[in-house]
């Protein structure tokens, strides 16, 4: 246990001992890391870091009252993130510090809208596919409700009649991704959305992850199905600018079709000394930093910007994706139409290539269902993918051979 610092110490040694510290940390945008990060190259980091810098001790809390800026710029990603998604007119959203608080507030708003709408009277439940994020557990926690995650999932997909099976009387909210966090695929929006009209139900997509690469990828790929506010029984999308918009860390969207359902996401309470005390989401004090990133980047990259990033990306993962489908006894896993993919093998461990993987030194993930190596891309990765697809060729061949086991490293998303 560390105690409380006695005494005072100089900012240049504090610095010299940070920087040794973080000696072994992931280095998250180099060209060896295929973890979890979004990297569009140094000159919109650039844009990100310095806006960020810029606001990195003003309070969004307040940004309404005293930093009209601040105020600009949500009022103006609103509009940005509408246009965006196909929201109609009357859409709006709020900011959240990240997806797990979107998806959160969607069930909350979800929960009160059911109040008014709905009949059951028992633990409110929503039912999401097997794939949805933990973030939906995690919110049900919260707030005293239940998730009924699906069992099945065939082609990774959600099972459509087994969604409709598991509808009770209780139940609120339906959940679909665009993509799921593991296998960069899109759930069946339209239909889960005509389910969920038919039962009355609020239907969420959680688009974290792709909300700033599908209305891009869509121009390209005309496999992707329709997943956002065109879709019309869509009531609310989260969608992350900390992702994959590529703003610094610390903000994301709950977008609503119908604004004045911010309402129920809406906290107001006066009956203290301090005076009116009313926040549209979980938290109090909010980071400048984040809306001031995310605005910088937005308008920096443009549509045009993000249109030229996707598709190089596109272009990327074709060869990923070529490239691992032809190393003997490998296979990718479903119908990837964003940046993270999966790929296991049905005739050696996958595991042992992961290990043998991270002992040439390259930083991937891993997935259990089933058990595979999966990998985000970024334009970093074109320097590296033919090294990275040579050394998975030799060390597949290894593995099939018998000369490498693995060790026992389990997959862990997050601890
Ligand atoms: C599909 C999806 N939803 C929600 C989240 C949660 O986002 P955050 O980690 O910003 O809370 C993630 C994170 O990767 C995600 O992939």
């Amino acid at each position: 246990m560390t105690n409380f610092p006695s005494h005072k110490r100089g900012w240049s040694e504090l610095k010299r001992e940070m920087n040794e510290a973080r000696s072994n940390d992931l280095i998250w945008n180099n060209d060896r890391t295929f973890k979890p990060a979004y990297f569009a190259g140094d000159d919109v980091l650039e844009v990100a870091q310095e806006s960020y810098h810029m606001y990195i001790n003003e309070n969004a809390l307040y940004s309404k009252t005293s930093y009209p800026s601040l105020y600009q710029y949500e009022t103006e990603l609103v509009g940005i993130i509408v246009d965006l998604l196909n929201g109609p007119d009357g859409s709006g959203g709020t900011f959240t510090s990240g997806g797990t608080e979107s998806n959160l507030m969607a069930m909350k708003t979800a929960r009160e809208w059911a109040k008014e709408h709905h009949s059951g009277s028992g633990t409110p439940e929503i039912v999401v596919p097997r794939t949805a994020h933990p973030s939906f557990e995690k919110g049900a926690a919260v707030l005293e409700m239940k998730v009924v995650r699906l069992q099945e999932s065939p082609n990774l997909t959600v099972d459509l009649a087994a969604m409709e099976k598991a509808i009770t009387a209780n139940t609120i909210m339906l959940v679909g991704s665009a993509p799921p966090y593991n296998y960069g695929h899109t759930d069946p929006v339209t239909a889960m959305g005509a389910i969920a009209q038919q039962h009355g139900l609020w239907m969420h997509v959680d688009s974290c992850l792709g909300g700033f690469i599908l209305p891009f990828a869509r121009e390209f790929d005309s496999t992707i199905p329709e997943f956002d506010f065109s879709v019309s029984t869509v009531r609310s999308i989260s969608v992350d600018l900390h992702k994959y918009a590529y703003s610094a860390k610390g903000i994301s969207a709950l977008m609503l079709r119908d604004k004045t359902h911010a309402d129920y996401n809406r906290t107001s309470f006066n009956d203290w000394p301090g005076g009116l005390y009313s926040t549209p989401n979980l938290s109090g004090s909010r980071s400048g930093g984040a809306i001031a990133s995310a605005w910088a980047v937005i308008n920096y990259l443009g549509w045009e910007g993000y249109r030229k990033i996707v598709l190089d990306l596109i272009q990327l993962r074709k060869k990923f994706l070529a490239g691992i489908n032809a190393i003997a006894g490998l296979r990718v896993i479903g119908n990837p139409q964003t940046f993270q993919f999966a790929f296991g093998s049905e005739e050696f461990d996958i595991y042992a290539v992961a290990d043998a993987m991270e002992d040439l030194n390259w930083k991937i993930g891993r997935a259990r269902e089933p058990h595979s190596i999966q990998l985000m891309i970024n334009s970093s990765h074109h320097s590296t993918a033919d090294e990275f697809l040579s050394d998975l060729e030799t060390v597949s061949a290894r593995v099939a051979a018998g000369n490498i086991k693995a060790r026992d490293i389990k997959s862990v998303y997050a601890t």
